[in-house]
């Protein structure tokens, strides 16, 4: 336990001020540190993770991080306003925040991330999940990080909030009602639904039939196609209180991978 260099209650009400003044920005920064996390590689121990190293090119580059430039932007100005603290922390520090302010779990946050000093450290291209893909892929990309499939299924219910967009992704839509919020509602949605080819985007890409505005990228599909995750996502769907507190364990597991000697913040 150690208290961190900067005034993290007022850092955390200036998070929150953003993320009021425009509701798009907690999904984004929830996937701009689970982005900057999804480098790492368990067994190689590389990738850079939790360092803040998309900064840099050629990590910045990479065709799965369109659109995160936006995250980093917004934050930059608390970066400048609480400068003892690293971009490292101050992303995942955003990310919880968001997640909370959502309506979501509180997810432990620890401090101490270390940043990248330049993109030599960057992982290469092509370590983050493909949404085109399957449940090989899928299992195959959280093996590599280090997760197993209880916790795989969980991480994926960020899809609770947020959508995708044509110009990032080539993908189109949310996947739940009320895109703000966060709750295991991917998972209600996932099962309560049946879903067909949306015939408008050139992307394979599924909608409700009832209302046609939800989506699911095959990706997301591969969780009822797999027996294994569909059983621990049928969990999730009839239990909200399970899916949060699984969802803040893994999410906090994430936002530490590869970090070292992070410091707890003092109880008040
Ligand atoms: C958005 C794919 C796992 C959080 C997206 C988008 C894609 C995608 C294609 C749309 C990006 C855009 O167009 O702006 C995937 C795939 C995954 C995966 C294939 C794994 C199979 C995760 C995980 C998290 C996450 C583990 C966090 C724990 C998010 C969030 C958004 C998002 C919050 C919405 C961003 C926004 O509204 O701006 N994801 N994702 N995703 N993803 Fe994932
Ligand atoms: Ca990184």
């Amino acid at each position: 336990e150690a208290a961190p260099p900067f005034d993290l209650k007022a850092l955390k009400e200036d998070i929150e001020a953003i993320v009021s003044d425009d509701l798009s920005k907690g999904p984004l920064f929830v996937r701009l540190a689970w982005h900057e996390a999804g480098s790492w590689d368990c067994k190689k121990k590389d990738g850079s993770p939790n360092s803040a190293s998309m900064r840099f090119r050629p990590e910045c580059d990479y065709s799965g991080n369109a659109g995160l430039d936006k995250a980093r932007k917004a934050l930059e100005p608390l970066k400048q306003k609480y400068p003892q603290i690293s971009y490292a922390d101050l992303w995942s520090l955003a990310a919880v925040v968001s997640i909370e302010t959502m309506g979501g779990p509180a997810v432990p946050w620890r401090w101490g991330r270390v940043d990248a000093k330049d993109g030599s450290v960057c992982g290469p291209d092509g370590r983050l999940p493909d949404g085109s893909k399957t449940q090989n892929h899928v299992r195959e990309v959280f093996t590599r990080l280090g997760f197993n499939d209880d916790e795989t299924v969980a991480l994926i219910g960020a899809h609770t909030c947020g959508e995708c967009h044509l110009e990032n992704s080539g993908f189109k839509g949310p996947w739940t009602h009320d895109k703000y919020g966060f709750d295991n509602s991917f998972f209600t949605e996932l099962f309560n639904n049946e879903w067909e080819i949306n015939p408008d985007v050139k992307n394979l890409q599924f909608m409700d039939r009832a209302t046609k505005n939800l989506m699911m990228l095959p990706a997301d599909m591969a969780i009822l196609l797999d027996d294994k995750y569909r059983a621990i996502a049928k969990k999730y769907a009839a239990d909200n209180e399970l899916f949060c507190a699984s969802f803040a364990k893994a999410y906090q597991k994430l936002l530490e991978l590869g970090t070292k000697n992070l410091k707890s913040v003092p109880r008040e």
